[in-house]
């Protein structure tokens, strides 16, 4: 039948979208930005069918959870009376920690835009990402991006840009400490966190202000002041699920021993910051110049280019 495909990389936020201010359309309280991983991402590919939605995941048929989430973004989209097979490869290590949500939700996206042929600019994309997942708007674009939170009830001003700088000497490590299952999912921590956490009113501000401050660094390519600003945003966002009742605490032990071990690397010298997300596992932002003595201190990294080098 009728068919549509396309791929799109995974984005890890460096200024992070955390608490909804309407959860049906993922609008955020707060702006976020991101780079995303080019060698990391989802394909995905999309035929018509006269049957029921059928969806598969890197092969095998999909969890049910995971097949419902998309039927019901399809029904969005969806011709009267007709399904999908959805066929959907992730290259995302499914253990390391990424967001396969924001590649998947932005690749189907664009797989739509390919099998109806309506040829939607990329801002438009990026709305509808959203409604599947709101980190999946920053997931259209190669190298950095930034969702602006927009101010409409609609959600039509809400939506992300990618940026045009390139920076070759950048990296990204990524270091997995825990592979176990999240204790609570996205979604339900950003609401908890938004409901219950006392210091969550200082977020929105704090989160737009790095925003802010990323973009003046990546402009000059700051490392330092772009390492110090990611770190900082990614633990005030903990400090805020962390402060939440009933607490969201995804540190392990290992968590809080990677923390210190880049701790230890910067006072001897090392430019390199970390950030987390919903999850125990740690990503370096790092200086090309700083690879080998970070792979010393932590053989297990995978460093990645997020811009083609020299
Ligand atoms: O897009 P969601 O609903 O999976 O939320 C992503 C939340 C964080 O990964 C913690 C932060 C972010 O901006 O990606």
């Amino acid at each position: 039948g009728q068919h549509g495909e396309a791929w799109a990389p995974v984005n890890i936020a460096l200024a992070k979208y955390w608490g909804k201010r309407n959860a049906e359309l993922n609008l955020p309280q707060n702006s976020s930005l991101s780079i995303s991983l080019p060698e990391l991402g989802t394909h995905t590919r999309l035929t018509l069918t006269e049957g029921a939605d059928t969806v598969t995941l890197n092969g095998a048929l999909a969890p049910e959870a995971f097949a419902q989430r998309l039927s019901r973004f399809l029904n969005l989209f969806r011709p009267d009376g007709l399904g999908f097979a959805v066929e959907t490869t992730n290259t995302v290590p499914t253990a390391a920690g990424l967001a396969s949500s924001a590649s998947g939700f932005a690749a189907l996206i664009k797989a739509l835009d390919a099998l109806f042929d309506w040829q939607l600019d990329y801002k438009t994309l990026s709305m509808l990402a959203r409604i599947g997942s709101g980190s999946a708007s920053r997931s259209l674009y190669d190298g950095f991006a930034v969702w602006h939170r927009g101010e409409k009830d609609d959600g039509t001003d809400s939506y992300a840009e990618g940026l045009p700088e390139t920076w070759p000497d950048l990296r990204i490590g990524l270091v997995e400490v825990d592979t176990s299952q999240k204790p609570i999912g996205s979604t339900a921590g950003m609401q908890q966190t938004v409901n219950s956490c006392p210091l969550y009113t200082a977020w929105p501000t704090f989160a737009e202000q790095s925003v802010q401050t990323q973009l003046a660094a990546i402009r000059d390519h700051d490392m330092e002041k772009l390492g110090d600003s990611a770190e900082h945003n990614a633990l005030t966002m903990h400090a805020t699920m962390i402060a939440t009742r009933p607490t969201i605490l995804y540190w392990t032990p290992e968590t809080v021993q990677a923390i210190h071990t880049v701790q230890q690397l910067r006072a001897s010298g090392t430019p390199v910051w970390f950030t987390m997300d919903a999850g125990p596992n740690l990503k370096l932002l790092l200086p090309h110049t700083a690879a080998a003595a970070v792979q010393t201190s932590f053989p297990e990294v995978r460093i990645l280019a997020p811009f083609a080098t020299a």
